[in-house]
């Protein structure tokens, strides 16, 4: 059924009235686009003119249906707020009758009848579940990421919602925090693209159309740098990093378009970034113009009085407001204070004005005002949800996140004809596949399993043998007698282990990175039978695999490959896909390594393993510096040979362009991708400079046998950071350039900037 707009007494005469008086001919150009825009400025003065300012602040007012629990309250009485006018959104309600029946309450019980929005974590899926965000960013693969959110889109909106609170754009280097897991990992350039390919998969290119969703950068700003690793701690860090590393993604959002960003939890510097006037107003509209909304975290506009920041929830309304919030998720705040505060004069109401109207935008671009039930289509979600060609997407996404960390003597791929024992607690899971922040995705019985996306592809008459040996958690090592049993039947182990979903995500911190429960005693059963052991793991960040890399003939990091998951890893394991996926993250040793990133500074004393007289050095005497598998790292069924880097000049001016080439040979017998990674280290500078950066990379595919020269150029403006008086720009000097498979890449040349 197609609900349509039954009434909306108070604008509807506005708009037709607007509307009519404005010629739109076919074709668009810049007098149209004018036009529409003054239409839709005269639409929202006319608007927030006849509202009342308690009408005005209800635009601001964000609470959770709590069809889903993504935070610690629930306000029950929102749907009071909501037919007294006062509330603007509601998320955490999903399906097209669902949202329908609260925007009719909106519409028709409101005085003004103004549409509300819907918002909703889709963050890597909607219904077609897709890989964990890191396990995307393993692909390096923009237009495949871009997809994947686009199909998050057109299943989400089919289901009413309007508004993702995604991408999740926060730089991440501390495994131990739970949420690396919904990012793009470590580096600021890769984070960059892919932040730009998910506001664009998901906002499209016209947010008038009902398929579209209003992307929400988060969290703004630092909550990746969380102390210690702990969820919400605090962060304190100098201007130049935070400009320089934590920053430029949510800026390369702003400029693919990103409608709405969120303030993050914690605080920076001192400053709850939830009343942080400097990043939301200083930064985010003056210095960058964002024109868009920002809305907060759950409860954290409440959460500044914990903080010790505001002296009560009056104050932390006022602090919010006059920061730049223009939207309370879930504290209820703006809605009980912002009233008192403009009557005291200690919030303007032309700022109340200019939030509730950046929401109204929105809500005009839309197109809700035309018809704000354009997202409620039973028939439009029952077709959409699910269809072929998503699962496809998911399945091909799946296969290109996975990042084979090692295989000695090529135990990988599997021969199809051999007996296979799979033994794991992760073996047989249609659950925790599909991780995290899941969305709608169904759980048991619509997620391909492992065992099963081995059974489909081998057949049914496939030698496979299944023991789970033991829980993820525990200690019960009950069934490790069975899993030993089936094992020694086999000609090969394949272990299937990792982390539960709710182990990664928010408040998800851990302190120990090892698999959790007794599944390391299970390798070490299993292993004392001597069968080639692959271990395939299943997670939601970095662990600490030494011990597994010491005993696994091949290992495979899955992450949470979702829906399609068991039919990806399957076509990896038995070669139908050969793997390209490469670390968008470093995997450390151990957990004291922690932080450990490659675009690290050198130090004065910097620690050379082949060195004289190493003792006076920056290392640990208890454990190398190198990581167990570093960024941009991943192997292939096949080889890649690099040779031949060449730049076409040794100096370069500041408005030349370097050209780089490199070839790249496939020298192995299987056909295959590679991702060719270029890295730059600029040797001096006002101020120190990490080693090496991440400046380009291309994906490219190689038959068997064939070599390809890869060709990036760049300019000076890549060569750019914050230098010693905080200018953005290159500095005159002396650079290298590394090319290869990882962040570790030993081909150079050296140029000169003047
Ligand atoms: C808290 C999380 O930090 C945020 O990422 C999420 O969007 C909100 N809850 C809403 O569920």
């Amino acid at each position: 059924m197609k609900y349509k707009s039954l009434k909306l007494i108070f604008l509807l005469p506005i708009l037709m009235n607007l509307i009519s008086c404005t010629e739109f001919p076919s074709s668009k150009n810049s007098t149209n686009a004018t036009k529409e825009t003054d239409v839709k400025e005269a639409f929202l003065d006319s608007l927030l003119n006849q509202m009342t300012l308690e009408e005005k602040i209800g635009q601001t007012v964000l609470f959770s249906a709590g069809w889903d629990i993504t935070g610690p309250t629930l306000d029950t009485n929102y749907i009071n707020y909501l037919k007294a006018g006062k509330l603007g959104a509601i998320f955490n309600v999903h399906s097209a009758k669902g949202t329908f029946e609260f925007q009719k309450i909106a519409v028709e019980n409101t005085r003004l009848g103004i549409p509300l929005l819907f918002g909703y974590d889709v963050i890597h899926g909607h219904k077609t579940i897709f890989p964990i965000s890191l396990g995307e960013a393993a692909s390096w693969d923009l237009d495949l990421i871009e997809r994947s959110t686009r199909v998050a889109a057109e299943e989400a909106t089919a289901s009413g919602i309007h508004w993702t609170f995604a991408p999740m754009v926060d730089i991440a280097r501390d495994p131990r925090w739970g949420r690396v897991s919904e990012g793009a990992g470590e580096d600021v350039y890769l984070a960059v693209k892919i932040a730009q390919a998910r506001v664009k998969g998901f906002q499209g290119d016209d947010l008038s159309k009902n398929n579209t969703l209003l992307a929400c950068a988060k969290h703004y700003a630092a909550y990746g740098a969380a102390m210690a690793g702990r969820d919400y701690n605090s962060v304190d860090m100098s201007e130049r990093e935070l400009r320089a590393t934590y920053l430029p993604p949510f800026k390369a959002a702003l400029d693919a378009g990103a409608a709405t960003f969120m303030t993050a939890f914690n605080d920076l510097n001192g400053v709850p970034a939830t009343g942080d006037k400097f990043l939301l107003t200083d930064i985010l509209r003056e210095e960058w113009g964002f024109e868009g909304f920002v809305v907060t975290d759950y409860t954290s506009v409440m959460e500044m009085t914990r903080h010790g920041f505001s002296k009560d929830e009056k104050q932390a309304g006022e602090q919010a407001m006059n920061a730049g919030v223009d939207m309370d998720m879930q504290s209820g705040i703006f809605l009980r204070e912002l009233n008192a505060l403009v009557a005291e004069g200690k919030v303007s109401e032309s700022r109340i004005n200019q939030a509730a109207r950046a929401i109204l935008d929105m809500k005009y671009r839309l197109g809700l005002f035309e018809d704000p039930y354009r997202y409620c289509d039973t028939i439009r979600e029952k077709e959409t949800h699910y269809k072929a060609e998503y699962l496809e997407s998911a399945k091909e996404m799946a296969r290109k996140s996975m990042v084979l960390l090692k295989n000695d003597r090529q135990v990988l791929p599997l021969s199809k004809s051999k007996k296979i024992a799979l033994i794991g607690p992760l073996a047989k899971d249609d659950f925790n596949i599909i991780g995290s922040w899941a969305a709608q995705g169904d759980r048991n019985g619509k997620a391909i399993s492992v065992f099963e996306g081995i059974q489909e592809l081998l057949g049914k008459t496939a030698d496979l043998n299944y023991a789970k040996g033991c829980e993820i958690m525990g200690t019960d090592k009950s069934h490790f007698s069975e899993a030993i049993r089936t094992a020694k039947q086999a000609d090969v182990v394949v272990m299937v282990l990792g982390e539960s979903e709710n182990m990664s995500g928010e408040a998800a911190s851990r302190t120990d990175l090892n698999l959790p429960g007794v599944q390391k005693e299970l390798i070490a059963e299993i292993k004392k039978i001597g069968k080639p052991l692959v271990i395939v793991l299943m997670n939601g960040r970095p662990l600490t695999l030494e011990y597994e890399n010491s005993v696994a003939d091949a290992l495979v990091e899955a992450w949470w490959p979702g829906t399609m998951g068991g039919a990806a890893v399957a076509d990896l394991l038995f070669g139908e896909y050969n793997p390209s996926g490469k670390l968008p993250i470093t995997f450390p040793r151990n957990v004291g390594q922690i932080p450990i990133y490659y675009n690290v500074k050198n130090t004065g004393r910097p620690y050379e393993k082949d060195g004289p007289e190493q003792r006076f050095r920056s290392r640990y005497i208890d454990v190398d510096n190198s990581p167990l598998f570093p960024f941009g790292y991943g192997l292939s069924y096949t080889s890649f040979e690099y040779s031949d880097l060449s730049i076409d000049k040794p100096t370069l001016n500041f408005e030349e362009e370097l050209k780089i080439e490199v070839t790249v040979k496939n020298t192995g017998n299987q056909d295959g991708e590679e991702i060719v990674q270029l890295y730059v280290q600029d040797l001096f500078g006002s101020v120190t400079r990490p080693l090496r950066e991440l400046k380009r990379f291309e994906k490219i595919f190689l038959k068997s046998g064939e070599s390809k020269v890869v060709s990036f150029t760049l300019s000076s403006e890549d060569l750019a950071f914050y230098t010693l008086d905080m200018s953005f720009k290159a500095e005159a000097g002396d650079f290298k350039i590394y090319v290869g498979t990882n962040s570790q890449a030993v081909l150079e040349k050296h140029f000169v900037l003047n």
